[in-house]
């Protein structure tokens, strides 16, 4: 990276972090969790014995990736939006038998890393990286485009937005991948709230590491000094919205300079760091159509915690 775009990120972080402290309810985009330090702590995470969704969905993979392949076809273009530097890729890509692999993140670096690890598996794939805001439609490399593509957005990463933010994303992936695409999409299921907030509260406090590197990194980067043992955090399931909702609450009330401001929050107070809307079957499957996908086939595992969907998108397809 060079300085001067290092320069503009950390500009966009100061930005953030000063909106978002100044409201009256606090909050800071979840996408400034993942710093470097943030990064390995959320890899972390994945391998927690709390924390089921990482295993039950690669279990689902190992388990159906071969019938998407039959379903929705082989020799496909797979386009992974947010590509995970995770296990599940090279499964999903050799079960679909992948024509090519088209991975798409906005961190260049990341990306980098990513298509190198998995030339290193998979040698012989032809892989062609995007860097690019996945949030809107994207036009695919030349080598890619008009042929027939499937989607992959595995780790219930959907379930980070609202409702009206999943739908307008959806759409946006029918947009980039061309005529009568595939998706397969890893969503995770309402159940037992007691799961839920173990999953994201862990007792081996690796989760309360994860959101307070967020302070952290406002020390580090921004020049700031908040004292990190005044927060504690919190991840509290929301029943009416249907997700689980991480905040750093305020221990005591503390005042604290970040970024050039100060800023104070009263003993109780939080800030809002991130979401996780879980949905059943039926909420996942009408999700698909507000998108205009059509859902076609989903699987769950045995104790019903996370399901794997199958959608087609395309205004020309026949009702089965
Ligand atoms: N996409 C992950 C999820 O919603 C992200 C995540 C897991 C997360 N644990 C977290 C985000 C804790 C913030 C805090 O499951």
């Amino acid at each position: 990276m060079t300085s001067a775009t290092e320069a503009l990120l950390k500009d966009d972080f100061a930005d953030a972090v000063v909106r978002g402290l100044s409201q009256p309810r606090k909050v800071i985009p979840a996408r400034y969790l993942y710093d470097w330090q943030g990064s390995e702590l959320f890899e972390a995470i994945t391998t927690l014995p709390e924390y089921y969704p990482t295993r039950t969905e690669t279990g689902l993979l190992d388990a159906y990736a071969h019938e998407i392949g039959r379903i929705a076809g082989t020799g496909k273009v797979v386009v992974e939006f947010g590509s995970g530097s995770s296990t599940k890729t090279p499964v999903f890509v050799e079960a679909v038998r992948a024509a090519a692999y088209v991975p798409i993140d906005i961190s260049a670096d990341f990306l980098r890393d990513a298509a190198a690890g998995l030339a290193r598996l998979l040698p012989g794939l032809d892989i062609l990286p995007v860097a690019a805001d996945f949030t809107k439609p994207i036009a695919l490399p030349r080598a890619a485009r008009g042929r027939p593509m499937i989607g992959f957005f595995p780790g219930s990463t959907i379930g980070n937005l609202t409702h009206a933010a999943a739908v307008d994303l959806l759409r946006a992936f029918r947009a980039t991948l061309g005529e009568a695409p595939w998706l397969a999409i890893g969503i995770d299921l309402r159940k037992n709230p007691r799961l839920i907030e173990a999953a994201y509260d862990d007792s081996a406090g690796v989760t309360s590491a994860f959101n307070l590197n967020l302070l952290a990194r406002i020390n580090r980067e921004l020049g700031g000094d908040i004292p990190l043992d005044a927060f504690e955090h919190c991840a509290l399931w929301n029943d009416d919205l249907g997700r689980i909702e991480m905040h750093l609450a305020a221990t005591r009330d503390v005042r604290f300079h970040a970024a050039g401001e100060t800023f104070s929050l009263r003993e109780g107070e939080t800030i809002h760091t991130e979401n996780s809307h879980k949905y059943t079957i039926e909420e996942a499957r009408l999700l698909a159509r507000a998108a205009g996908w059509r859902p076609v086939r989903y699987w769950t595992d045995a104790r019903g915690l996370f399901s794997l969907h199958l959608w087609r998108g395309g205004a020309d397809i026949m009702e089965p």
